[in-house]
């Protein structure tokens, strides 16, 4: 017998896990300690667990379970994650959601549920998040505009989240919304879109076992720009349907109309499903340009995610554009 442990690759060191008793007081914590004094922040990161972000900003550590959801690739580095993003409310360049997005406020979240559920009401995101079943996923996330990533996201199943709210049985789809605030945005006032950003999935794949409800990345907190402090990932989907910053969702019997698909019906679908085989018309979808990569590798179909997710789509022409 040996009283050196090996670990598992999934499992965490007993060093890393913060006690529960701090944990639950995440938010509070986070909360009062407001802006971080540039001397005081090393003893918070001693005292409370505190990393820093790539880009130098304070976020809590995630205790969380490792699990099975590993493609086995390398991962992108956590530095382009956080710097190297898609948050139009923020601007469009891929820089400015790194530059911009600390305007958001996320204390305190409150998450409006509505439409056919028997439990409408305002949650706080405590209520949805199990912040002490945490797990980690590491997902590929594949944008339609063929560049991709391999993200090790910290969160919860969607399917636990949405089981909370007790949704009908005649709810078919879901609809979330992104926080729309002009004066922390002031960028969804002069850019073409048409804000708050809407998103949906069908409830089946919302139930899916591999949507997934991240609030942290590499361990951590989610930075804003990734869309703190609660974001949807659905890997076999292209990256704009992994809508951030979530503050209401919504059972419905009817198809949600989508920002993108709003914007532009011909180029963005309500399924928008990894398929290398249909064009988008701006980026031929059959290569994808992993970022941190020289040469641009193969597009799997549902982005490598085909034994999970085909079945959902088993009545559709996969050669057409959804
Ligand atoms: N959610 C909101 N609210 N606003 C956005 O502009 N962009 C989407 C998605 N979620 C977007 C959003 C797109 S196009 C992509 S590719 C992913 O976020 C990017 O996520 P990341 O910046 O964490 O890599």
């Amino acid at each position: 017998m040996t009283l050196i442990k090996t670990l598992k690759q999934w499992q965490e060191s007993e060093n890393n896990v913060t006690p529960e008793r701090i944990y639950l007081n995440r938010r509070k914590f986070m909360t009062k300690s407001g802006v971080f004094a540039a001397s005081a922040v090393g003893g918070m990161l001693a005292a409370n667990k505190l990393l820093l972000a790539a880009d130098g900003t304070p976020l809590k550590k995630l205790p969380h379970q490792k699990t099975q959801y590993n493609p086995g690739e390398e991962l992108t580095t956590e530095q382009a994650i956080t710097s190297y993003n898609n948050f139009y409310e923020f601007g469009t360049n891929k820089t400015d959601p790194a530059k911009n997005a600390h305007r958001l406020t996320i204390e305190p979240w409150k998450v409006k549920v509505m439409g056919l559920t028997e439990a409408p009401g305002v949650y706080d995101i405590d209520d949805l998040i199990d912040y002490n079943n945490l797990e980690e996923r590491i997902y590929r996330l594949r944008c339609v505009e063929a560049w991709s990533m391999v993200i090790p996201w910290v969160g919860v199943s969607l399917a636990s989240v949405l089981e909370k709210l007790k949704p009908l049985s005649t709810a078919k789809y879901v609809r979330f919304q992104t926080k729309l605030d002009t004066e922390e945005m002031p960028w969804t006032l002069t850019q073409g879109l048409d804000f708050p950003y809407v998103e949906g999935l069908r409830m089946d794949e919302a139930l899916n076992p591999l949507s997934f409800m991240a609030v942290g990345l590499y361990g951590k907190e989610l930075p804003k720009q990734n869309g703190a402090p609660m974001r949807l990932v659905v890997p076999w989907k292209y990256g704009f349907k992994s809508i951030k910053s979530i503050v209401s969702i919504e059972f419905t019997d009817q198809k949600p109309l989508t920002t993108w698909e709003k914007s532009a019906p011909h180029e963005y679908g309500f399924y928008a499903n990894v398929n290398p085989n249909v064009d988008h018309p701006r980026w031929r979808q059959g290569k994808e340009r992993r970022i941190g990569e020289f040469r641009r590798r193969e597009t799997l179909m549902f982005n490598g995610y085909e034994e999970e997710v085909a079945h959902m789509y088993k009545d559709m022409d996969l050669t057409k554009f959804y």
